[in-house]
């Protein structure tokens, strides 16, 4: 979602505020900002859409000596992606930034508004900073102004503040969103939503906790607690290796993520595989005993990563499964057993919908387990167990290896769970783990076929819409193809289960339809095939997807004979991703950073 930055030092504060906003770009771009304070004089700098508008914007502000600055990219929740809107929003001799959503900000700004403040912005946050010096015309200092602000609020918020008569100081809250505080040797305190903004810069930090606020100075932090006591400050070691990815040549973070699929699937599977079982060091067999029942809860891709699971774990581990859509789990009043294991999928582990299912969870007394790409993240921190994807940062917007390794974890969590269970004989696990060895060079991108990839896009960009289809795991890929279209090509698509289309979506048949038909030799290859052969009938304009030939497609996409549908799954799921990438391409659209979309979406 939205990206933070705060620093306090004596460094040039631009330079620092938007190499970290550089970080955390993907994360939210329809403008960004900068505020830095130096002898009580306050600068500030917006721009809409990316950062290098608002780098040319400040490219004449330089600052020596002492400074505190705070900086914020934007994914628009509250009012248009203008520079009015961008943060940091102002007051009188204040400036904030936020991420999240102030939900009784109506009810605040028409407080304020009676007061006679005025408002810039259509946005939630700038109340924050109007309530900040309201309170402050009766509050004995600032922070105690800012404790009586935060205590006003409701909704999810990481906050930094900072007024113009603490002149070295910035407020700092988190509640729902993340936010991480950092030093280093030379004396200096950084903020970011995101460690990746403090790599390099801080060599330890503090994961802050929902409910801490406090402030921070050049020569001090106190941070405290939801019931205002003074919480010990734990500093844990942060890497300096600074991991962010670079492009290394790719024409995108998204090409990139695709073509390295090969590598963090082996780093995935490493240490993972045994002979005849599966092995993960985080898991303690505990975690299962009493479990009836697995319920999947994501949202987005990683939710299509558990439908794949709710396939292989019914299918292998003869466990009953159920499958929920975060946003839905959330308000559906579900019925809760503490028989159930809740697992959670998040790519980032800071999803709003996915972390409050998972207090939801947790409070219902649940046993809890998280499959996360980011170690430290709110989710991996909650739950009771946490297994890592190990996929290194994702930037591309649209997700691809984040998946690839998701669906890698929850087959070998599936196998894992059939050993515990014995519900596979042991020579099926062993076949099973000798195909997941396979899975890196599965997924190689074959150079030929990303080349036909391409050529074929030009014919795929001008129809009323996509039907991708498919049946059992090839159904949610069909999902997961569509998605990726739709994100990076804002042409229409749907996902469907190919045995349903003749119940209503065949009748958008014809040669403006483009059917995407998933066509694996190892999974109800016959059954798909007619689904497929309907369509054609009908004049779908066909683009087929299988190692065997298929005389009624327009066109058609040869994938390996492989020996078994897993290992179709992941070859297909490349090629649907290259896919997706070469249309938006051809289309001109930006590929990693999609309109609208946001790579972390921490509100609700
Ligand atoms: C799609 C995509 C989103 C995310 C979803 C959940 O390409 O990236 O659909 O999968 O927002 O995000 P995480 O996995 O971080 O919880």
């Amino acid at each position: 979602m939205c990206g933070i930055v705060g620093y306090i030092g004596n460094k040039p504060v631009k330079q620092i505020l938007i190499d970290g906003l550089r970080e955390l770009e993907y994360r939210g771009y329809d403008s960004a900002g900068i505020a830095v304070l130096q002898n009580h004089q306050f600068s500030l700098f917006k721009a809409v859409g990316k950062l290098v508008n608002l780098e040319e914007k400040a490219k004449n502000f330089e600052t020596t000596g002492f400074s505190v600055g705070i900086g914020h990219t934007r994914w628009a929740t509250h009012g248009k992606p203008t520079e009015l809107n961008a943060h940091p929003h102002l007051g009188s001799n204040s400036y904030v930034v936020h991420n999240g959503i102030i939900e009784n900000y109506q009810e605040l700004k028409n407080m304020l508004v009676l007061e006679g403040v005025k408002f810039l912005s259509q946005t939630d946050t700038e109340v924050i900073v109007h309530l900040f010096e309201y309170q402050l015309k009766s509050a004995s200092t600032p922070f105690e102004a800012f404790r009586q602000t935060l205590e006003k609020l409701e909704g999810a918020y990481a906050i930094l503040l900072v007024n113009a008569a603490a002149n070295d100081t910035i407020f700092f809250a988190k509640h729902g969103s993340p936010m991480i505080l950092g030093r280093n040797h030379e004396g200096e305190t950084l903020f970011g939503s995101s460690d990746a903004a403090l790599i390099g810069k801080c060599h330890e930090v503090i994961y802050l906790e929902d409910g801490h606020y406090g402030y921070a100075t050049a020569q001090t932090v106190a941070m405290y607690d939801e019931k205002n006591r003074l919480v010990d400050l734990h500093f844990v070691p942060l890497s300096e290796n600074k991991l962010s990815a670079q492009k290394e040549g790719y024409r995108f973070f998204m090409e990139k993520e695709i073509y390295e699929q090969s590598r963090v699937l082996a780093d995935t599977l490493m240490g993972r595989l045994r002979d005849e079982s599966i092995y993960f060091e985080e898991l303690d067999s505990a975690l299962f005993v009493g479990i009836n029942e697995i319920k999947l809860c994501a949202c987005g891709t990683s939710y299509h990563a558990a439908m794949v699971a709710s396939y292989l774990l019914e299918r292998h581990s003869k466990i009953r499964v159920s499958l929920e859509i975060a946003s839905e789990f959330r308000y559906r009043e579900p019925f809760l057993t503490q028989d159930t294991l809740f697992v959670v999928i998040s790519q980032s582990g800071e999803t709003a919908d996915t972390l409050e299912s998972l207090k939801m969870a947790k409070k219902a007394g649940l046993k809890t387990l998280v499959i996360c790409n980011v170690d430290n993240s709110s989710m991996v921190r909650l739950s009771d167990a946490s297994i890592l994807t190990r996929a290194g940062i994702e930037k591309g917007v649209a997700s691809t290896k984040a998946f690839a390794t998701q669906v890698c974890v929850l087959w070998m969590l599936t196998l894992y769970l059939a050993g515990e269970r014995k519900t596979l004989e042991t020579t099926e696990i062993k076949r099973q783990i000798q195909l997941l060895r396979t899975l890196p060079a599965m997924v190689t991108v074959d150079e030929a076929l990303h080349e036909q990839l391409r050529r074929l896009s030009k014919r795929y960009l001008h129809g009323h819409g996509f039907f991708f289809i498919g049946r059992d795991v090839f159904f949610p890929l069909a999902l997961e193809g569509a998605l990726k279209l739709k994100e990076i090509s804002y042409l229409h698509a749907e996902g469907y289960p190919s045995g349903e289309m003749k119940h209503g979506p065949i009748a958008l048949a014809d040669p403006g339809l483009y059917t995407i038909a998933l066509l694996p030799q190892h999974k109800l290859y016959d059954k798909t095939k007619s689904n497929v052969e309907e369509l054609s009938a009908r004049d779908s304009t066909i683009c087929s997807i299988s190692p065997l030939d298929f005389d009624k497609s327009d066109d058609h996409i040869r994938t390996q004979k492989s020996e078994d549908y897993m290992l179709e799954f992941f070859e297909m799921m490349v090629v649907l991703q290259l896919f997706s990438m070469e249309i938006a391409v051809r289309l001109g659209n930006d590929v990693d950073m999609p309109r609208n979309l946001a790579k972390s979406v921490t509100v609700e």
